[in-house]
């Protein structure tokens, strides 16, 4: 197999975040800061800690999958981003509580300067928040064109090629995928028109494909997924992934779910709670933000386990999603599940799950994997959606003619082989054969 050519990783990397003083984007930033202190280690991250098997399972081949595909090095990240309050660093991490007090404290230093750019933001699309540091313009058009202007001036003035934007912001009210997202024209012309069915989201997708900088999107918005960027990112040839990281709850759903399928066992409920007391928390306390996230996360079940092809096993399933706003907990979230299953005969069996995590502890590794891998993917011609990267999303982007791919295993299976593709090394089949000849 050839190996594709890739640009060098070299030189410094931006990684633009709307949403710069949230949980996920002070959890990130200072996480990069410990861990290139040596401080701390990347737990959670495939690039940094991840290996992958090469080759026969006897050629012992398991380098560290960040010494096997060229990935830019953690230490020459340089952040920037927007948000809609003028908060450092600093003070933002102190107020997402995610990591300790004291650690805060011993990065004060790097995280002190650290401002974000004015957002573009409109209270319509998340109602449970309000802040000042936000734009204005003429129209949405105006707005993006602002945007462009600031991914320029950042990256002039740290001096960078490359970056990657991802949205680590809020999730927005549920839309409904509508004619001006068919196609690039209607949606420009929708910009100018202020188009209600636009949302803030989507200019800064807009404004980053415009620019050539890959788009990730870490919440369940539409954003990516409309044909109007689809078409830009192809036209710009710019790789965009999402949407919405798949961290706790559902994480657990898509490794749990395909076991059961695995044996033909049937699941007649799965019933799913949360509380959560974070900023995230309090805005899908709203349910029109709500509904965006239950929609992403109803969404795996049915792709996995296909009750149409299994009708005697899923065809009755109830699914059921909720998320409790609970201050007390912070960034602390619990999940409980149960899970309705039967087996021989239809007789039925329980399943309890109760995880204690952590979101933005879950969530900070993903959103640097998917950094690091969307700026190898600009560099290795790579443009459009990156169905390889559908591991790390709830809900991935996919093409329309096909079903999303949401069981982890097979997910798993794609992202290695498309690594091994890039770099011209065999596919594994786990065929097994050659072992017995
Ligand atoms: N933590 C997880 O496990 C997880 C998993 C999947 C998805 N998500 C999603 O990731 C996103 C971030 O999560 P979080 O816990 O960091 O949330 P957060 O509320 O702590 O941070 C979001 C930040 O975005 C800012 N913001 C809102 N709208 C903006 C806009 N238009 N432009 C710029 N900034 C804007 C807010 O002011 C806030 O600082 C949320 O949409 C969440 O649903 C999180």
């Amino acid at each position: 197999m050839k190996k594709r050519k890739i640009a060098s990783a070299k030189g410094k990397l931006g990684v633009l975040i709307p949403g710069f003083c949230g949980a996920i984007s002070t959890t990130l930033i200072g996480g990069v800061e410990v861990v290139n202190a040596g401080e701390g280690k990347p737990i959670g991250s495939l690039t940094q800690m991840g290996r992958i098997r090469l080759g026969k399972r006897n050629d012992k081949r398991n380098p560290l999958i960040k010494d096997f595909v060229p990935l830019v090095g953690l230490e020459d990240l340089v952040f920037g981003g927007w948000d809609i309050f003028d908060e450092n660093l600093y003070e933002s991490a102190k107020k997402a509580a995610v990591l300790d007090p004291t650690q805060i404290e011993r990065l004060r230093s790097r995280l002190d300067a650290r401002h974000p750019m004015t957002a573009v933001f409109d209270r319509k699309f998340v109602k449970n928040l309000t802040g000042p540091h936000i734009k204005n313009g003429k129209n949405k058009y105006d707005l993006a064109m602002q945007l462009i202007d600031d991914i320029e001036k950042f990256k002039e003035d740290n001096g960078l090629d490359r970056a990657v934007m991802i949205w680590c912001a809020s999730t927005e009210i549920y839309i409904k995928e509508c004619e001006v997202h068919s196609t690039l024209a209607k949606f420009e012309k929708g910009m100018k028109d202020n188009h209600p069915a636009i949302a803030p989201s989507m200019l800064y997708v807009y404004a980053a494909l415009k620019c050539g900088v890959p788009f990730i999107n870490g919440a369940p918005n539409l954003g990516v997924a409309i044909p109007a960027m689809v078409e830009l990112a192809k036209k710009q040839g710019v790789p965009i992934a999402g949407s919405d990281y798949k961290t706790g709850q559902t994480l657990m759903k898509t490794i749990l779910a395909p076991g059961l399928k695995s044996r033909a066992l049937g699941i007649r409920g799965w019933f799913s709670t949360n509380i959560l007391g974070n900023r995230d928390g309090e805005v899908l306390d709203d349910p029109a933000s709500f509904k965006t996230k239950e929609v992403s996360k109803l969404s795996v079940l049915e792709s996995i386990l296909q009750p149409g092809i299994y009708p005697d096993l899923y065809k009755d399933l109830y699914h059921k999603v909720t998320i409790n706003y609970y201050p007390p907990r912070g960034d602390n979230k619990e999940g409980w599940d149960n899970v309705d299953i039967f087996g021989w005969l239809g007789y039925p069996m329980q399943i309890k799950m109760d995880f204690l995590c952590r979101d933005s502890i879950l969530a900070a590794p993903l959103a640097l994997d998917l950094v690091l891998f969307m700026d190898l993917a600009k560099r290795a011609g790579l443009s459009g959606i990156q169905e390889w990267l559908s591991f790390y999303f709830k809900s991935p982007v996919h093409a329309k003619e096909v079903y999303a791919e949401n069981d982890l295993f097979v997910q798993l299976e794609k992202f290695e082989n498309n690594l091994r593709h890039l770099m011209g090394e065999t596919l594994i089949t786990h065929l097994g054969v050659e072992y017995y000849k």
